[in-house]
């Protein structure tokens, strides 16, 4: 069986989203990606035009990078912290600040995004698993991180901390253990419907929450494309996170 074919024997494809019914006691997990900032400007890192084109990932986004080139590093993020800072929320983003007024407490938002589009757009929880680009921390001493807007390109020095160490970007590398995973599970737990929306499902531990929710949620993949792993998912709505959300959530 190609793939297509067994990805559609499990995955329900459908192009035109109606609204999600949702019961007055249902939990919904949503997961989103860099897709859904895709619309904002922000570039996916896996796809045409993806940010890895550019730059190999092991030499700006892993702890061996760190101290191979922490200057390359700096020059990597403080890049990212523009074209971020630049960007706008997309009405995916409102969409879902919208669904957190209605749900409150039964709306839980993980993103692996670093941006912080989710937040301008009204959503006030969001669980950053990566980390986020406006803020740093020291890589020696326990300090906690902080906010920062700065960029540190070359050839200025990457900035110290008081302690003597040196000041990194508070996001998780590849090696390094994603943030707030015991929350991440425990919400995965009890929640009755899943979505992820805009990532590719390549990238673990996320890429697996499908399948560790799978029997006990309804779990539903909003994308312009069917994601690594679609097998996964009951329901795959196929088209851009600005548009098919909007519709799925209502006005
Ligand atoms: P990817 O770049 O791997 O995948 C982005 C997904 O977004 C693709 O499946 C696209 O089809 C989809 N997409 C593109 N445009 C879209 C749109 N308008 N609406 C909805 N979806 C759209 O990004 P992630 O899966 O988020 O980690 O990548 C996971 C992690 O890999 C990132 O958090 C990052 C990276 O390495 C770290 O930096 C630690």
């Amino acid at each position: 069986m190609g793939r297509v074919e067994r990805v559609r024997a499990f995955c329900r494809v459908n192009f035109i989203p109606t609204m999600l019914a949702l019961s007055p006691t249902d939990r919904v997990f949503v997961l989103t990606g860099a897709g859904v900032s895709a619309e904002s400007g922000i570039q996916t890192f896996r796809g045409a035009g993806g940010l890895w084109r550019n730059y190999r990932i092991e030499e700006v986004a892993s702890p061996r990078a760190w101290q191979r080139d922490p200057g390359l590093v700096w020059e990597f993020y403080s890049m990212r912290r523009r074209t971020a800072a630049a960007a706008k929320p997309n009405p995916a983003h409102f969409a879902l600040a919208r669904l957190e007024s209605a749900l409150q407490e039964r709306l839980f938002l993980c993103t692996q995004n670093v941006d912080n589009l989710h937040e301008q757009a009204g959503s006030k929880n969001v669980v950053h698993m990566h980390g986020e680009l406006f803020r740093s921390r020291c890589d020696t001493c326990n300090r906690s991180p902080f906010q920062d807007t700065n960029s540190y390109d070359p050839p200025g020095e990457p900035p110290r901390c008081e302690c003597g160490g040196r000041i990194r970007p508070h996001i998780c590398w590849f090696g390094e253990v994603p943030f707030e995973l015991d929350r991440i599970f425990a919400a995965l737990e009890i929640c009755s419907v899943f979505m992820a929306v805009g990532t590719s499902g390549v990238v673990e531990p996320a890429a697996s929450f499908v399948a560790h929710i799978a029997g006990h949620a309804r779990t539903i993949y909003v994308g312009p494309e069917e994601p690594a792993n679609a097998s996964s998912f009951t329901e795959c709505l196929l088209g851009r996170a600005g548009e098919v959300l909007p519709n799925l959530f209502g006005a």
